[in-house]
């Protein structure tokens, strides 16, 4: 089954959903995701009744809160998104503009579904004031509403009925798992941050994801984390540290389109990390164990931007 995406995000990792999934339990009663986004991963678990039940959790709350209708009330949503795409109408630039306003006012989900739909690379950007910045796309319309609708149906048949959407900062997520959830993290990227305050993970602090996994671990919770990798022989990111008794993997991402106009031959590597009891039950197969491991323990000091 094609698994589309309920809109373009930026971080998605619907790409790599099929390598992530191979080490994930196949049969789980409940897989959270603290961290959602489009929720990718939930996705393509349902498209292969892989959990009963799921949890996405992000804390943009507009965000989180059109994932839910997405999924629970998609003719609403649908509708409405054929009502505001008005891209063959000349003028169709100073409209997002309008609707970008619009959303600031009033935090409207079945807006950002349009802005994310026609914004730059589908990356969400916010002013120091809170207020949708992102530019329109000038080169693409976004995606048709007929399109638009067939993804919304699917999305919405692989997830209703079964899951749960909250808008939680990600250590109230942590307070409230079950012994039986997996849970599965693409927490903001290190490599993404502009700070170059080392104690933040663009925006959470390190030490309190540390902390979180910590105790995650105390309760013998399986997760699994993607986490910042490397491009080329470049890292990217701090590594988690040793006393969380990860096991880390690598899996290919792709040829880094960046680099291939540079003229330079480097694939982007992701890391995952998956915590002990996850190991225990699925196993590692050494292929995806880092080749250079001597080097892994060496990673950057400072984090740096992905191309
Ligand atoms: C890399 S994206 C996740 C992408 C997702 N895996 C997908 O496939 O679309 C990270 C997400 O974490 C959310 N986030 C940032 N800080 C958070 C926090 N403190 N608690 C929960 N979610 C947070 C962001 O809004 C963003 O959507």
């Amino acid at each position: 089954m094609n698994i589309p995406q309920p809109f373009q995000y930026q971080g998605s990792k619907r790409s790599l959903a099929p390598r992530i999934l191979d080490h994930l339990p196949r049969k789980m009663a409940r897989l959270v995701e603290p961290f959602a986004g489009s929720g990718a991963i939930s996705l393509a678990c349902a498209g292969k009744g892989r959990s009963r039940e799921y949890w996405l959790n992000d804390l943009n709350r507009p965000l989180s809160e059109l994932l839910s209708m997405i999924v629970n009330q998609p003719k609403k949503i649908s509708d409405f998104y054929q009502s505001i795409w008005h891209d063959r109408d000349t003028g169709h630039l100073e409209h997002y503009y309008t609707v970008r306003d619009e959303f600031n006012r009033t935090n409207d989900p079945k807006l950002l579904l349009y802005l994310l739909a026609r914004c730059v690379k589908g990356a969400i950007r916010y002013n120091s004031d809170g207020n949708f910045n992102q530019s329109p796309d000038k080169r693409r319309l976004g995606t048709n509403p007929e399109r638009m609708h067939t993804n919304i149906t699917t999305v919405s048949m692989l997830l209703q009925g079964k899951s749960i959407f909250t808008s939680q900062d990600f250590r109230d997520v942590f307070s409230s798992i079950r012994k039986d959830d997996v849970v599965y993290m693409d927490p903001p990227y290190q490599g993404t941050c502009r700070t170059r305050d080392h104690r933040y993970l663009s925006g959470i602090l390190f030490d309190d994801f540390v902390a979180g996994l910590d105790h995650l671990n105390q309760k013998g919770i399986r997760y699994l984390i993607s986490y910042d990798g490397r491009l080329g022989d470049k890292s990217y990111g701090k590594q988690l540290p040793d006393c969380l008794d990860l096991v880390l993997i690598e899996i290919e991402a792709g040829r880094s389109t960046q680099a291939t106009l540079l003229g330079q031959d480097a694939v982007t590597i992701e890391s995952l990390y998956l915590s002990r009891s996850l190991v225990e039950e699925v196993g590692v197969d050494s292929t995806y164990l880092p080749r250079r491991s001597s080097e892994q323990t060496h990673l950057l000091e400072e984090p740096a931007r992905y191309v």
